[in-house]
C-alpha cells in the first residue's frame, strides 16, 4: 500500500541549512579535530551531508542500536546493536542524529558514551520534535524544529521505506 508523503522541509531547505551547519560546527571546532559518530541508520544521510561541510579534520564512527519498545514509542532501554570500532577517550565527539522525539534513546546514549572519557561530547540533530519530550536531553545544534508529526525522508524510515527521499515529508496513511 502507497502512502501520501507530504513535502514538510524541501530539498533546497534541507541542503541549505546542513551548509550552515556545517559552517557553524566548523568555527566551533577550530584548531581541533571532530569525532563524529552516526547512529545507524537514519543518522547516515544526515551525517555524510554534514560532514562534507566541515572544515576541520573529520573522522568517523557508526553504531547501531535498538531500543525495546512497541515500534511506535522507544523505552529508554538502549541494546547497542552494533558499538563503536573506536575508543573515545580524549575526541571531541560529536552524536549525529536524525531526529529526536521523546529523547529517551539519546538520554541513554549519551550517558553511555559519556563513561568512554571523551574530551568533549556534543549532539547535532537534524530534526527535533520538543513537544513529545518525555527525558532531557541536551541538544546542541538543531536543523529543524517540527511539529508532532511522522515524518520520512533524509535517512527517517516508515516501515524502513523512505530513507533516500532528499526531502522531509509527512507520511499520510
Ligand atoms: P526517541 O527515543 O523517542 O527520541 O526516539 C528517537 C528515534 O525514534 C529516532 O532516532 C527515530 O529512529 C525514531 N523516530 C521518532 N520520530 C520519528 C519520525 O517522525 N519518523 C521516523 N522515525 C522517528
Ligand atoms: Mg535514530
Amino acid at each position: 500500500m502507497a502512502e501520501k508523503i507530504d513535502v514538510l522541509i524541501s530539498k533546497e531547505e534541507v541542503d541549505a541549512r546542513i551548509a550552515e551547519l556545517g559552517r557553524i560546527i566548523s568555527e566551533e571546532y577550530a584548531g581541533k579535530q571532530v569525532h563524529l559518530i552516526c547512529v545507524l541508520k537514519g543518522g547516515v544521510f544526515f551525517m555524510c551531508e554534514l560532514a562534507k561541510y566541515i572544515t576541520v579534520p573529520v573522522t568517523m564512527d557508526f553504531m547501531s542500536v535498538s531500543s525495546y519498545g512497541d515500534g511506535t514509542s522507544s523505552s529508554g532501554v538502549v541494546k547497542i546493536v552494533k558499538d563503536l570500532d573506536e575508543p573515545l577517550e580524549g575526541k571531541d565527539v560529536l552524536v549525529v542524529e536524525d531526529i529526536i522525539d521523546s529523547g529517551r534513546t539519546l538520554s541513554y546514549l549519551m550517558e553511555i558514551l559519556a563513561k568512554r572519557h571523551p574530551n568533549s561530547m556534543r549532539l547535532c540533530t537534524l530534526l527535533d520534535k520538543p513537544d513529545r519530550r518525555v527525558r532531557d536531553v541536551k541538544v546542541d545544534h538543531v536543523g529543524f524544529e517540527i511539529p508532532d508529526e511522522f515524518v520520512v525522508g533524509y535517512g527517517l524510515d516508515y516501515a524502513q521505506k523512505y530513507r533516500n527521499l532528499p526531502y522531509i515529508g509527512i507520511v499520510r496513511l
